[in-house]
């Protein structure tokens, strides 16, 4: 079955927001648990506008799986290799951006991408790469021996193809790597994506952050789970 990772940097916004000790991205980590993620993730940006170094020692003590999204710098490296979350997750980081925008440009950048995989590999830490619905960047994430890709879905969430998506998670597939999406995924276009055959995760955060204003954190997961699997 499909798994859910649930996205909680937005529950970190609102803390940094207003400076304060509260709402506690890791205290909430265990309510999206309770509604059924599978995993949780988080995305330590370059410029802490979220997500705290702190949160993530602390996710990583909590009873799931955590993949920890950054950008393939030295200093993410050294902290991945000192927290060793399940899962990496490269992205591409630009600091005006509102949210990640567009997937890793890993075809110009296979030398540099080989090398660091195998350095977050060699420690047991398993690497996907955040790249576009796009031939090359599956070609290339494959040539720099990432395990898994994440495909953004953020094209298809304003309207772009579905077909796009099926075909680029088959020819992922048929290279021998895994295969999870996510990006602008919601409660209402998450279902089509949630069906193709190969997918393994989908990482959705903003939806269920927002639906959890209205209906608290574990009921948005477990309705979040309903629309994936329906
Ligand atoms: N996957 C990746 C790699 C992301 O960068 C993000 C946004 O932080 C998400 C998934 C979740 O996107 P959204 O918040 O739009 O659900």
């Amino acid at each position: 079955m499909i798994r859910l990772g649930v996205n909680i940097d937005h529950i970190a916004t609102l803390r940094q927001a207003r400076l304060e000790g509260f709402p506690d991205p890791a205290l909430l980590a265990e309510e999206a648990i309770a509604g059924g993620a599978d995993g949780i993730v988080c995305h330590l940006r370059e410029d802490r506008r979220h997500v705290q170094d702190d949160d993530v020692i602390r996710l990583r003590k909590l009873p799931t799986r955590l993949d920890l999204e950054m950008a393939a710098t030295s200093e993410m490296l050294k902290i991945a290799l000192k927290i060793k979350p399940d899962m990496v997750t490269l992205v591409p980081e630009k600091r005006q951006e509102i949210t990640t925008e567009g997937g890793l440009n890993a075809a110009n950048q296979l030398k540099k991408l080989k090398l660091y995989v195998a350095k977050l590999q060699r420690a047991g830490i398993i690497v996907s790469l955040f790249v576009d619905p796009e031939s090359k960047q599956i070609a290339a994430a494959a040539k720099v021996g990432a395990k898994f890709i994440e495909i953004h879905t953020g094209e298809y969430a304003r309207g772009g193809s579905l077909v796009k998506v099926k075909q680029i998670v088959d020819k992922a597939v048929k290279l021998g790597l895994r295969v999870n999406a996510g990006h602008g995924l919601d409660y209402d276009n998450v279902k089509p994506i949630a069906a193709i055959p190969g997918v393994e995760e989908l990482n959705i955060g903003f939806s269920i952050i927002a639906r959890a204003v209205i209906v608290g954190l574990r009921q948005a997961v477990k309705e979040m789970k309903g629309a994936m699997e329906k």
